[in-house]
């Protein structure tokens, strides 16, 4: 059984390494069978699914991969969420895509779904983890596109037609479409770094650290809650 934790950019790797505080060397570790893989794809859509299909696929040579994670930061597009907040992907889709020419919903690629939604009870439990962590932690859908986004009218053309979407950010639809196609669970979790406005490229330098530490520290009490079993029989 194994997880992979993926992250885009390096800050959000070290930050996942050091909250994890395992052996800061090695990407890759293992709990009396639970294997936990973490690796980073670079940023965007195509280093997203290149390097996640890599990782599955050398993963599956020596285990099942159960779950993927992604964990990083992204631009706010909703009122109520401040910088720091973590929001936890419901559904991901492209918002970049359109091909509604041909019938198809908005951002929906041609045969595959609308959105790739993750597993409602994995979501649940990653609420109830959250717990007692001081910073806000919201459920809801997440837009990915190959744009930094840095103006109301981007933030606008992506809310008008998904109104409930949360957060925006460069990979997590392509890592969930990804796993769509392996058919692995995927999560995820993210933190704020700036307001997709005219002040993002400034607000995400300033906060890139602190809300990839966020996200992390949520990841890390998922991850310990799935392996905790594991950790108890190396115990007895
Ligand atoms: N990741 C973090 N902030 C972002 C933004 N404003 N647009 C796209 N990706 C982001």
């Amino acid at each position: 059984m194994s997880i992979i934790i993926i992250t885009a950019m390096q800050e959000e790797y070290d930050a996942i390494q050091s909250v994890l505080e395992w052996d800061e060397e090695s990407g890759d570790h293992s709990f009396n069978g639970q294997r936990v893989i973490i690796c980073k794809s670079g940023i965007g859509k195509v280093n997203a699914a290149q390097h996640l299909a890599d990782a599955v696929i050398k993963e599956k040579m020596i285990s099942t991969v159960d779950l993927v994670i992604n964990t990083g930061v992204a631009g706010n597009l909703s009122r109520d969420q401040n910088i720091g907040d973590i929001v936890l992907g419901t559904e991901c889709f492209h918002h970049d895509v359109d091909a509604t020419g041909f019938g198809y919903e908005k951002f929906q690629v041609p045969g595959m779904p609308a959105s790739y939604k993750a597993d409602p009870g994995l979501v649940r439990r990653t609420l109830e983890l959250s717990e007692g962590m001081n910073v806000r932690v919201y459920a809801g859908p997440i837009a990915t596109g190959d744009q930094f986004i840095h103006s109301h009218i981007g933030k606008e053309r992506i809310n008008l037609n998904k109104p409930d979407a949360r957060c925006v950010e460069m990979e997590s639809a392509a890592f969930a479409q990804v796993c769509y196609n392996f058919k692995i669970k995927f999560l995820a979790i993210r933190s704020i770094s700036d307001d997709a406005d005219g002040k993002a490229p400034t607000n995400f330098n300033e906060f890139l650290k602190e809300a990839s530490l966020n996200a992390a520290e949520l990841v890390k009490r998922l991850v310990i809650d799935i392996i905790s079993p594991q950790l108890k029989k190396e115990g007895a």
